[in-house]
């Protein structure tokens, strides 16, 4: 079962104190015992002494003639019972209870012990001394015993008020400490609530103002969540407007080409260009829709950790055996230096498609009869592909945006300026980066791919 937050705390503080006021307690208990004690043994001592007093020698004989007074000492409301014997040369009984029993063996006199008389348990002092009477001597024992009523009594009226103050102190806190941490939980419970009373795209921070220091690191990580969120909801928003943008020209071409189709005749040549028109443009819609689709995947995909061990040599060769008609109806030298191993942890559809936008913008943009090579090595713990060609390059003020959706650097060619965002987004996904560059002597265009390599 898991417990509140407040149950947890509240344990935790019960825990140690319950044990404290134990401990104290037993404490307590035990000094008040020894001071009971202490106190008992001196009255029963004292009795003791005051009765040996009254013994004396008379005609040469011991007798003792024991006053009430001796025994006053332990008058008390508890009705204790006293019981006292006087003993001479250890048997003989001058005066008392023939019952009261003595303590065992030889000791150091006064000796406390308890003991019990007729089934009653009972404390008792014994306490000898030798009487001399003109030269003889002989040696005399009282016994002073009683009941513990008055004992108990005392016990109880030194340790009953200190247990009461620390149960007292315990209720205290187990009344107080819920209250306040109602109290103080409170801003938490108001945090719960104004997270989850938010609609779903209102993304501005929390207020922190009024809250805890401890409770700010928490509301700071989700504000920096909502702060990516917000970046996200905008990059996601502005896409949707330039996608739909980009959509509504060939769809507006379309939609002219379409009517001038209708108007010609049947054997007219401009019903046959009107047509291939049609084609184009909805060619040009087909290929931005699928890159469009394709940056969608890139993206969800980089979020996903479903990887596997692909070899960037094979994917290469892949994209060559596909483009290798375009390159060569552009009469474009294509090669590829690939060497061994080249394994990266990534998804191979989605590398392919980043392999495959750079080599088709390399000859895309690369005059008729140009070069366009692929190189596949290792540099340091980085699978690195560069994708060299000897066309135009791009003019360095337009470097800055080409891997911005949607920015093409000129009009000239077909495209929807989303390959290069595409091959951002792939690269970055997989924990990669690109980077573009001149060619040797400045002329082409060098795009570096670099990804971490695969490790067993
Ligand atoms: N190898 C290259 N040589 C010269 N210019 C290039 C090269 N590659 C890209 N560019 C320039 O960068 C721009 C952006 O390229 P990107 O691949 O993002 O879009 P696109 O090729 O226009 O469209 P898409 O690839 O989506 O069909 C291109 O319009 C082109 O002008
Ligand atoms: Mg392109």
């Amino acid at each position: 079962m898991l417990l509140s937050l407040r149950a947890r705390l509240l344990l935790w503080l019960l825990l140690p104190l319950v044990l404290f006021v134990l401990v104290t307690g037993w404490m307590s208990y035990d000094a008040a015992r020894a001071t009971a004690d202490l106190l008992q043994n001196n009255a029963l001592l004292s009795s003791a002494r005051t009765i040996i007093e009254d013994v004396e020698w008379t005609n040469g004989a011991l007798t003792a003639d024991i006053p009430p007074a001796a025994l006053e000492i332990f008058e008390s409301p508890y009705r204790d019972q006293v019981f006292y014997k006087v003993v001479a040369d250890r048997d003989r009984l001058l005066s008392g209870n023939p019952e009261l029993p003595v303590p065992e063996g030889r000791r150091h006199f006064p000796v406390f012990y308890d003991t019990s008389l007729g089934g009653v348990p009972i404390r008792a002092v014994a306490y000898q001394r030798e009487l001399y009477d003109s030269g003889r001597a002989e040696r005399v024992t009282v016994i002073v015993g009683k009941t513990q009523a008055s004992r108990q009594a005392m016990l109880e009226d030194l340790w009953h008020p200190q247990l009461i103050r620390q149960w007292l102190m315990l209720v205290l806190v187990m009344v107080l400490v819920p209250f306040g941490l109602t109290v103080e939980l409170r801003p938490l419970m108001k945090l719960k609530e104004d997270v989850a009373d938010r609609e779903p795209m209102e993304l501005e921070p929390i207020r922190v103002d009024h809250l805890q220091s401890e409770l700010r690191p928490i509301v700071d990580a989700i504000n920096q969540c909502i702060a990516r969120l917000k970046v996200h909801a905008t990059t996601q928003r502005q896409f949707i407007a330039d996608a739909a943008h980009q959509l509504r020209t060939p769809l507006t071409l379309l939609d002219t080409q379409v009517h001038c189709a209708s108007q010609c005749e049947c054997d007219d040549s401009a019903l046959t260009e009107a047509l291939s028109g049609i084609r184009r443009t909805s060619k040009t819609m087909a290929d931005m829709t699928n890159q469009l689709l394709l940056l969608a995947q890139a993206e969800s995909v980089s979020l996903s950790r479903k990887r596997a061990k692909v070899d960037l040599s094979a994917v290469v060769s892949g994209v060559f055996e596909e483009l290798v008609v375009a390159a060569l109806q552009r009469q474009m030298d294509l090669g590829a230096e690939l060497g061994e191993g080249m394994y990266v942890e990534g998804n191979e559809s989605l590398l392919g498609a980043l392999v495959a936008n750079l080599v088709d913008n390399a000859i895309r943009y690369t005059q008729e009869g140009g070069r366009v090579t692929v190189i596949c090595l290792h540099e340091g713990d980085d699978v690195v592909m560069r994708v060299v060609d000897n066309g135009p390059g791009i003019p360095a003020e337009a470097c800055a945006h080409v891997f911005e959706r949607f920015y093409r650097v000129s009009d000239d060619a077909e495209g929807s300026g989303l390959g290069l965002a595409i091959v951002h987004q792939i690269a970055h996904g997989h924990g990669g980066a690109v980077a573009i560059m001149p060619g040797p002597g400045r002329a082409g265009l060098v795009v570096t791919v670099r990804l971490p390599a695969w490790h067993d």
